[in-house]
């Protein structure tokens, strides 16, 4: 997600999910294809599988991306066709294709041409005016004959003109039954849904007859949540062993060492960029919505938001931020015995 996830986000979402496949942000091919690759592309191998995301609609240029982020060691690159913002829209890439159906097959062709990993879409249903209904299944089945591995759908349309990105995620209504149906027509075709979904009981009760679930803001904002997800699905990229709901453990529920071992990885990592030349904020940003809920979490979200920002913070801040949570919650267990 452009301007909220990074790498570091990403080392950080992995100590809690080692099965979800992690997406990068949207990077335009253009900036792959003239700006620096390392600082656009490079990733830990502790991220692993990572899918790529790119933004743009030149079918050869996109292939050239495809296959620079093939060489990174990405697992799999996505097309983006759902971001509506301005500066998507005066490229016309992102959601604007959804009006170019054709051409988004010509990229995914191209791409598929290129690479041997899988070539992915994300998608809107529509934008303005078009019908949902005859938009979606148009791209699809284009998209489809281009050889596509999967489809994920943002379930609402978007509004290029009038809405704001932010209005654009919260406003235009929600049509999971769409999806369904697409699903429903395309069995072989893996479709994943997207959009709205902010705890897993919500996502497994959505998953049944698909293929798969994405987890976007909730995954960042209220990131405990991604704790449940190896229980719920303990195959890696894989549907099928896809367990029931009961599976789920609430992050309240998970036992100290667990929290303990997130605490030690994440020090160990901040202190690799602290070493590299980095800033021990620059990992601790994305760490604040973890422990939801969890006495403590004032305080919690209070030093990684300022003490982590002062000069010369070290990875020992992570270690005050995790003991004020781990405090908090021993002092409630012993009040409760
Ligand atoms: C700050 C922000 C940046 C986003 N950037 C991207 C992006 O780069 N690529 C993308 O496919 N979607 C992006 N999205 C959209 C999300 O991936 C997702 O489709 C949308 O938020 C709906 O899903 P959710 O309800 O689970 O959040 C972004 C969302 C937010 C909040």
């Amino acid at each position: 997600m452009i301007d909220w996830s990074d790498r570091h986000y990403r080392v950080f979402a992995r100590q809690m999910t080692k099965n979800a496949l992690l997406f990068t942000e949207m990077i335009v091919a253009d900036a792959i294809l003239r700006g620096n690759r390392d600082r656009l592309l490079g990733f830990d191998v502790e991220e692993h599988p990572v899918a790529l995301q790119l933004g743009g609609n030149d079918p050869q240029k996109l292939a050239e991306a495809a296959r620079i982020g093939e060489g990174f060691g990405y697992a799999e690159i996505n097309l983006n066709v759902g971001c509506p913002s301005d500066r998507v829209q005066s490229g016309t890439f992102g959601a604007c294709l959804m009006r170019e159906p054709q051409l988004v097959a010509d990229c995914v062709a191209a791409m598929k041409a290129a690479v041997s990993i899988p070539v992915t879409v994300k998608c809107r249903i529509g934008v303005d005016d078009q019908d949902p209904e005859v938009a979606l299944r148009d791209l699809v089945s284009r998209i489809q004959a281009a050889g596509t591995d999967a489809v994920w759908v943002h379930a609402r349309k978007a509004w290029l003109q009038g809405l704001s990105p932010k209005e654009n995620r919260d406003i235009p209504p929600l049509d999971y039954g769409l999806v369904h149906r697409l699903k429903a027509e395309n069995p072989h075709l893996f479709i994943g849904l997207n959009g709205g979904l902010h705890t897993l009981n919500q996502a497994v009760e959505e998953m049944q007859n698909l293929d798969g679930v994405m987890l976007g803001r909730a995954a960042y904002q209220d990131s405990g949540v991604l704790t449940g997800v190896d229980g719920l699905f303990p195959h890696p990229l894989s549907p099928e062993g896809h367990q029931s709901s009961e599976t789920i453990v609430s992050p309240q529920d998970l036992p100290v060492d667990y929290w303990e071992a997130v605490r030690d990885a994440m020090m160990a990592y901040a202190a690799r960029v602290v070493a590299d030349g980095g800033r021990v904020a620059h990992v601790t940003r994305h760490m604040v919505g973890l422990f939801q809920g969890f006495p403590g979490v004032r305080r919690y979200r209070q030093i990684l938001s300022t003490d982590a920002t002062k000069p010369g913070a070290g990875p020992e801040v992570i270690s005050a931020a995790f003991a004020a949570v781990l405090s908090a919650r021993a002092t409630t267990a012993a009040a409760a015995e």
